[in-house]
């Protein structure tokens, strides 16, 4: 896909930041917007800056609602008459914890939002988008999707999982007109963090030190991943680096990096 003047882009955690910065970047390629995020409010200001620049439809409710999102897909598809691009951005984070003291109750809360509503998201838009010439599939994993780190056990599986899926998804949806591209963000300035449940508050700030790039520059790449029909993405002055270190030395470079950086 090379220009979006026109297309119709489904963008979920459109609240705030890298949602929120695709539906600014998209909006300003001429791109019709439908958003969703579980933060009315937050959602309506993203509607309300963008509403001059182009036709924009929102709705707030739980990416881990099954039955919403099949909802939010046919009014979308009413509304526009068609759906080209579907981002499955929303997300969420536990705070540092360790698998023995995580509640299984917060831990089931980050895989019903990362993982979950990937798929139900990706269930509910993929008949619409098959319909088109040509179409997407983003899935917003993370750094954490290529490499696991500790006491973030819960937010590491969805990511892993997130890759698991859009991979077996690509690879089936070949011969289709629907492209599967899954991204891998580190490093990025969101409130992601802030956002966290569970675990020392304390923990969450320090970890907003790490959190450095524009949103808007990781939109854009993200917009570019499309045009260039790319599978896998990281983004993020991080992510490169750690994936390939990563790659050649698995294991003992999260370790490292959890003794020296992260640490608990
Ligand atoms: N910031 C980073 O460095 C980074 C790194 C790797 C991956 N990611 C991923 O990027 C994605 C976007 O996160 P972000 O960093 O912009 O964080 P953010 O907290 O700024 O934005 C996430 C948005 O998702 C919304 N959301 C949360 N739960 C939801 C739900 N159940 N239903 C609908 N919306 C929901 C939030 O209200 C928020 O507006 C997430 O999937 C996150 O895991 C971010």
């Amino acid at each position: 896909m090379k220009h979006f003047k026109d297309k119709v882009v489904v963008i979920t955690g459109a609240g705030s930041g890298i949602g929120k910065a695709l539906a600014e970047e998209f909006a300003a390629l001429g791109a019709q917007l439908a958003l969703n995020d579980i933060d009315a409010q937050n959602l309506e200001i993203t509607r309300k800056n963008l509403e001059s620049k182009t036709t924009i439809i929102s709705e707030s409710f739980d990416v881990s609602d099954n039955n919403a999102i099949i909802q939010f897909a046919e009014k979308t598809n009413k509304h526009f008459k068609k759906v080209d691009v579907l981002i499955n951005n929303a997300g969420v984070a536990a705070g540092k914890l360790s698998v023995e003291e995580i509640d299984i109750e917060l831990f089931k809360w980050v895989v019903d939002i990362n993982f979950w509503g990937v798929v139900y998201g990706s269930k509910a838009f993929l008949p619409y988008l098959k319909n088109q010439p040509e179409a997407a599939i983003v899935n917003i994993s993370s750094i954490f999707g290529l490499m696991g780190i500790g006491y973030q056990a819960p937010y590491c599986s969805t990511k892993f999982a997130v890759r698991g899926f859009s991979e077996s998804l690509a690879v089936e949806l070949h011969d289709t007109p629907v492209e599967v591209m899954c991204v891998h963000p580190a490093g990025i300035n969101t409130n992601i963090a802030n956002n966290s449940r569970g675990g020392n508050p304390e923990d969450s700030k320090e970890f907003n030190n790490f959190l450095k790039d524009d949103p808007n520059v990781i939109a854009r790449k993200i917009i570019k991943g499309i045009q260039r029909k790319k599978v896998r993405l990281p983004v993020g002055r991080f992510s490169s680096v750690i994936d390939w270190m990563n790659r050649l030395k698995p294991y003992h470079i999260a370790n490292m990096l959890q003794q020296k950086v992260l640490k608990k």
